[in-house]
């Protein structure tokens, strides 16, 4: 959540932060702003709205030449969305913008004002900006620390000293922050995506340690001022991963990498056929010993547990639980020594999957994520890590890290089985070579883009509707549900199928329409005569199945058929279907698909 920026170099860093807002705007895009050092101090620029917006001001309102600042896109928390809440924040000698959440503001607040220091904004930002220059001795190492110890919660900050110009200082806790250097200057950003015009090469800054970035060189120090080294990574795909390359919205771009993110996750951990951790460095041990699983995530990592949980206690006849990270960690969970935390993140820094790691980790649970951004923090705390390699998810919509976190799972499964001696060898390649074929399935399915652009139609007017399946069906309404809802704004529910005659079935009507899925044969005449119970009461429907199935023509208004898949694989077809379907809807009701209202692509705040 809001994207932060900062460059010191040989560069126009007008030009840099402008840009790098533009491609981290999707981590918010209530407001944008900049501050940057000119001859005559530190000048800021900021606007509600877009980044665009803000671009346009900028050029009007300033010819300074200026080679260090720093930029911020916000996603509102503390404040309304307005200029005067935009970041960056400025008090006294401090400039700052943050990501994140100052939970201790308001007592912070109150003593500010008792020394008679009133804020402009309502944000929780600005008073981290006026205690820091509260607490500002001339040494930005020192003021740092000082405020590193009463700023409570969570934070990523940029800090320029009007005493220090060229010079750019960084903290965080919880919040991201990357860092790397190139011949033209230094760069920080809260997603290496703003980077990689720049360098490769980067490493994320620990947490309680500062960065200092002057235009050659960036010196990492501990809370005293020693100097420390902290590990390098490599990204590595290309800054075009990064851009739309022709399509309209990302979201269209990410749905169509499906097969080669499926490839990119899947092959390098299948080995004679069999599922292989040994590059990951997961060995067996840890499977054989849990006798309790619990997946947690938010959102549509979740729901990808929800489908994971299916295949794992097939395989291997363990409990498995799929928890909603914001609950499970009040919810005292049972946990002990003998279970295995499955945590599943995109990003790896979404705050309240963190949380329950970190919260499992306590009680003495194995932990394993599934993440797709390397160096995260999910995957930096987790004991065992599976990385997905979907390259950057930008549309705020979730597509191909979904299917890729599938695939994970799947193979999890498989190996989990391989440990607990629960199948044979050739039932386990059996299965990876259903998994390997996907890969062609997806494929497919995206040829379907047509055909489903119009079914997509029949969504125009409505206002409600519901997703509905059974058993693996049923866990891929709840993702196609999330996906129409986020981009498109028509409500929507999941239902398992059987479950709509107890009280929910009086809410359909002719102007009601369901997403009928039904891919699962050993369900499939319990989940057509649902179809037929809300057809009988005037729902148009959309029906999705697997090849080989014939419907009475007056079951449903279209039917979408997958290519001829196993059906423990279907999900990963249908849930192409259901991308599409969303991404239709919304392009034909005008929408912005990759911005969505109220939304940011990750969630760093509880
Ligand atoms: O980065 P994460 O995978 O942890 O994010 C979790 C959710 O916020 C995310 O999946 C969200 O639900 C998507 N926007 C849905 O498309």
């Amino acid at each position: 959540m809001c994207g932060i920026i900062g460059f010191t170099g040989k560069l126009d860093a007008k030009e840099v932060l402008l840009e790098g807002l533009k491609t981290l705007e999707y981590r918010g895009y209530d407001s944008a702003g900049i501050a940057f050092v000119t001859d005559g101090g530190i000048k800021t620029i900021k606007r509600k709205g877009k980044v665009d917006n803000l671009y346009n001001t900028v050029k009007e309102e300033s010819n300074d030449v200026t080679t260090c600042g720093i930029g911020h896109t916000r996603w509102a928390t503390h404040g309304g969305v307005s200029d005067i809440n935009s970041h960056p924040h400025t008090a006294g000698k401090v400039t700052l913008i943050h990501n994140g959440i100052i939970e201790n503001y308001q007592e912070l607040q109150a003593e500010l004002e008792t020394k008679g220091k009133k804020p402009i904004s309502q944000t929780d930002t600005e008073i981290a900006a006026m205690v820091i220059n509260d607490l500002y001795d001339g040494n930005p190492i020192n003021t740092i620390k000082k405020a590193d110890e009463v700023l409570h919660g969570a934070y990523g900050f940029c800090i320029m000293f009007e005493d220090f110009p060229g010079e750019i200082y960084c903290i965080r806790n919880g919040s991201p922050l990357v860092a790397g250097i190139c011949d033209d200057g230094a760069v920080i950003a809260s997603d290496v995506v703003a980077l990689i015009k720049y360098t490769k090469d980067y490493f994320v800054l620990p947490e309680h340690q500062i960065a200092k970035l002057t235009p050659d060189k960036i010196t990492v120090m501990d809370l005293d001022g020693n100097e420390l080294c902290p590990e390098m990574l490599h990204v590595s795909w290309d800054i075009a991963a990064a851009r739309k390359g022709g399509y309209d919205y990302f979201m269209l771009k990410e749905i169509h990498e499906q097969p080669e993110a499926l490839r990119n996750t899947i092959l390098p951990r299948v080995k004679n056929g069999m599922p292989d951790f040994t590059t990951d460095g997961i060995s067996d041990d840890l499977f054989t010993d849990c006798n309790r699983i619990i997946i947690a995530g938010c959102g549509t990592a979740m729901h990808a547990g929800l489908v994971g949980k299916n295949m794992i206690e097939k395989l291997i006849r363990v409990p498995v639980s799929v928890e909603i990270a914001s609950e499970f960690r009040y919810a005292d969970p049972i946990v002990d020594e003998k279970t295995l935390l499955i945590t599943i993140s995109q990003s790896g820094e979404t705050a309240d999957t963190l949380a329950a790691l970190r919260l499992a980790k306590e009680k003495g649970a194995k932990t394993l994520s599934i993440v797709n951004v390397k160096g995260s923090s999910i995957a930096r705390e987790s004991d065992y890590v599976l990385y997905t390699h979907a390259g950057p998810e930008i549309a705020v919509a979730s597509t191909k890290a979904y299917t890729v976190q599938l695939a994970c799972i799947y193979l999890t499964a498989f190996r989990m089985a391989i440990a607990k001696k629960c199948i044979s060898d050739a039932e386990v390649k059996e299965l990876v070579a259903c998994l390997m074929k996907t890969i062609e399935d997806v494929e497919k399915i995206l040829k379907y883009d047509k055909q489903i652009e119009t079914i997509a139609h029949m969504l125009d007017k409505a206002e409600d509707l519901f997703f509905i399946g059974r058993g693996l069906d049923y866990a891929l309404s709840c993702e196609g549900s999330i996906k129409l809802k986020e981009i498109s704004y028509i409500h929507s529910e999941a239902y398992a199928a059987g479950e709509l005659k107890h009280g929910t079935i009086s809410l359909i009507t002719d102007n009601v329409p369901c997403i009928a899925l039904a891919t699962q044969e050993h369900v499939y005449a319990k989940m057509i005569s649902n179809v037929q119970e809300v057809r009988s009461r005037g729902a148009g429907v959309i029906l999705i199945t697997n090849a080989g199935v014939t419907v009475d023509a007056a079951l449903c208004d279209h039917q979408i058929i997958l290519p001829k898949m196993d059906d423990r694989f279907a999900p990963f077809g249908a849930a192409v279907v259901l991308q599409y379907i969303a991404y239709y809807a919304a392009v034909s009701r005008g929408l912005n698909v990759d911005q969505p209202r109220n939304l940011a692509k990750s969630v760093t705040v509880e």
